[in-house]
């Protein structure tokens, strides 16, 4: 009897995590880089968050591979002195520029500054790429500014995926969405609730919308990007568990190449050790809703939690 436990629970590990390691080393070691713009005998792609980080590094990949580029990022220094570096770097292609404000509710004024500027164009590489990170509990952050994360981070997403999903169906031209998540979303993460939930949604998304769109010839990918080094850790705030990752980040260029190596190979990239490490021991070792119950009793004794916390004066009746 016992050995029949012993073994059901071996094969249960065995499927839950072979497998999956071998889509990891297919992903990252099976698949050679691929010219995105042979591929999908493309001419633009549009990468959201274009301006710095990961969505530069995207954008200078996909421009070396002879593309075409919309980048829609904040109106800000950020963009000029992209805008004027990317030029210089490559001269023989278009670029456009759609300075925007990704964070607004219904996305009316960048979905109409984003359709101006494409409507000459077939965009069949999108990269959903912006997205930042906002600190401290939940309660103590204004609504604004959680709501702003939450529009940035997801429904731009959205609403771009669904303009250009369409676009590439209705010219029946075969494309690619990325999308970029983050291994935040395999777990609770008090701290950074929003963050790990506007992630988590993109995931599942991606995966969703990705068996969907075969028959129209759009691949969807979502990329897991283990700590890379960018500017979203200078915005994020002081959190000793960010200022950790930081401390092992890869640089921006492999998320770039994670994207041209995948792209219609697998739909959800897990890139780096410290993801796939995640991956195992936080969302296949540990159950979730164990791994919950871990946090809510630890996470008083937690320094961030302890420092980022607001004490209020409790009003009395
Ligand atoms: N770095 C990491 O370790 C890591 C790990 C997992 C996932 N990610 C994800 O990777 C994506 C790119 O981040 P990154 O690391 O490259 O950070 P980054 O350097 O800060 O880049 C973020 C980009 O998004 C733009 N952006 C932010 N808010 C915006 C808004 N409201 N409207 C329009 N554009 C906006 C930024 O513009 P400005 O430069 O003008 O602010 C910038 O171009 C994010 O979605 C992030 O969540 C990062």
């Amino acid at each position: 009897m016992l050995s029949y436990i012993y073994s059901a629970f071996f094969w249960i590990g065995f499927l839950a995590v072979v497998p999956y390691l071998a889509l990891v080393a297919y992903g990252a070691y099976g698949c050679p880089e691929q010219n995105l713009k042979t591929k999908y005998n493309a001419k633009w792609a549009l990468v959201t968050g274009g301006s710095s980080g990961i969505g530069a590094a995207i954008v200078r990949k996909l421009a070396s591979q002879g593309l075409n580029i919309v980048v829609a990022a904040l109106d800000d220094q950020t963009l000029v002195k992209f805008k004027a570096d990317i030029q210089k770097e490559f001269p023989s292609l278009e670029f456009r520029f759609v300075p925007c404000d990704l964070s607004t509710p219904d996305g009316q004024g960048y979905m109409d500054a984003v359709k101006k500027a494409t409507s000459d164009i077939d965009v069949q590489i999108l990269c959903n790429n912006a997205g930042f990170i906002t600190t401290g509990c939940f309660a103590d952050i204004t609504l604004g500014r959680n709501m702003a994360n939450y529009h940035t981070n997801v429904t731009a997403g959205v609403l771009l995926t669904h303009h250009f999903l369409n676009r590439m169906i209705d010219t029946g031209k075969s494309g690619l969405i990325t999308f970029t998540s983050s291994s935040a979303g395999f777990i609770p993460n008090p701290m950074s609730a929003l963050y790990s939930s506007t992630k988590i949604f993109l995931t599942t998304f991606a995966a969703s919308l990705a068996a969907e769109t075969v028959e129209d010839k759009v691949d969807v990918l979502v990329v897991h990007p283990s700590p890379i080094n960018s500017n979203f850790y200078s915005n994020a705030g002081k959190m000793s568990a960010l200022l950790s990752a930081q401390k092992i980040s890869s640089p921006p260029s492999v998320i770039a190449e994670t994207i041209c190596r995948n792209a219609g190979k697998v739909v959800v990239a897990d890139q780096g050790p410290i993801t796939v490490i995640m991956k195992i021991v936080l969302a296949k070792v540990l159950d979730w809703n164990v791994f919950t119950e871990i946090m809510k009793l630890a996470l008083r004794f937690n320094g961030d939690y302890k420092a980022m916390k607001v004490r209020r004066n409790i009003k009395s009746q």
